[in-house]
């Protein structure tokens, strides 16, 4: 059992495959430096397998694929057969745009939910905001799997002076869809260029739902990072990940693999361990993943007070969004 010094239990491991990416959103991804990680650096297949084998049997239940975009990422497939043989819960996160080409092997795989990531319902906003003019294929996409039976969960950063013109656009979707959608609080990356102005709380989002629908407060899962909502007889539910105004760490499970084989004990930590380089040197990986979780802070890294308005961004020690992998 993998267990920190705050008595969490951990078994929920995240893999970044890559941090590369199809799209090109702002909020994740510094403009200046879009440098990919050489694939020499990259974990390779059978190290990802060798490193997930060791942390299942650690305790790890469900391992969750992110990237940059997972897909893009040329031995996406070969990953996924691998790690469909272990005894855990596989998903992972997307911006769902190659879906289609890999359903396939999703459902070989065992794979029954995907979150997705889509900040806009509108082609324009969704191009401003992503570069790329691929809603409709994102779109179609969400059908496809909807129509395979996949749970849903669609990501939504809230960005302050964009979300409210399609907050209840949103919401509205889940009237005759069973998708559950999530707004994200926008957190501070390196190069994200955060600051407190672009954060919309969840509490000014649920208020805005609240005049129009009929909501009623769902039961949340064990360890969520979201709070859960439904407006009544919509099929599908809303929710807000509130990291920035009602951080949700007591009840963390999370580790973090990056795609070069560092572990991060938090989303905000930063400390990393080298689990690849280790692995490679031929030395054992558990005590180092051991040493990450006893370092592991109360909340957010430890790297900013909980009350958002008073993050620093420029003090915060990370890497950006898609160097890590969300
Ligand atoms: P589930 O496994 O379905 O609960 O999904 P998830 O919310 O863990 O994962 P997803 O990759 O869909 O992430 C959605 C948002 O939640 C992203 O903005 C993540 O950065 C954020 N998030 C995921 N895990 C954590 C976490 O441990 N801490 C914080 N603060 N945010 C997280
Ligand atoms: N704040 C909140 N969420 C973010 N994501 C990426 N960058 C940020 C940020 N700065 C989301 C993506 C994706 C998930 C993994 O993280 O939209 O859905
Ligand atoms: Fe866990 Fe860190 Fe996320 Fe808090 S911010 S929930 S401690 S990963």
């Amino acid at each position: 059992m993998l267990q920190d010094r705050f008595q969490r239990v951990h078994d929920y491991l995240r893999i970044s495959l890559t941090d590369s990416c199809n799209f090109r959103c702002t909020y994740c991804m510094p403009e200046e430096n879009i440098q990919c990680m050489p694939n020499a650096h990259l974990m390779q297949p059978d190290e990802i397998e060798t490193i997930a084998k060791i942390f299942v049997s650690l305790g790890v239940k469900k391992i969750r694929l992110t990237g940059g975009e997972p897909m893009v990422r040329k031995e996406f497939a070969e990953i996924v057969e691998r790690l469909a043989k272990l005894p855990v819960e596989l998903t992972l996160t997307t911006n769902g745009v190659l879906v289609h080409q890999y359903l396939g092997l999703f459902k070989k795989a065992g794979i029954r939910s995907l979150n997705v990531s889509l900040d806009s319902l509108k082609q324009e906003t969704f191009f401003k905001l992503t570069k790329r003019d691929k809603f409709q294929q994102v779109w179609d996409n969400i059908e496809l799997l909807l129509k395979h039976d996949f749970r849903i969960k669609i990501n939504v950063v809230a960005l302050n002076g964009i979300i409210e013109n399609e907050l209840l656009d949103f919401v509205k979707i889940t009237k005759e869809l069973p998708l559950h959608v999530r707004f994200i609080e926008f957190m501070p990356f390196a190069g994200n260029l955060w600051d407190s102005s672009k954060v919309l709380t969840a509490q000014k989002m649920l208020d805005m739902v609240k005049e129009e629908f009929d909501v009623v407060k769902l039961k949340d899962e064990p360890h969520a990072t979201a709070k859960k909502y439904k407006a009544i007889g919509h099929e599908g539910t809303f929710a807000f990940i509130t990291t920035m105004s009602e951080h949700f760490c007591g009840s963390c499970n999370r580790m973090r693999i990056t795609a070069d084989g560092k572990m991060k004990n938090c989303l905000f930590g930063k400390e990393e361990m080298d689990l690849l380089g280790t692995l490679r040197a031929g030395k054992e990986i558990e005590p180092l993943i051991r040493l990450s979780l006893y370092n592991k802070h109360a909340a957010l890294g430890g790297q900013f007070s909980p009350d958002y308005q008073k993050a620093e961004a420029d003090k915060i020690e990370n890497r950006s969004m898609i160097k890590i992998g969300g």
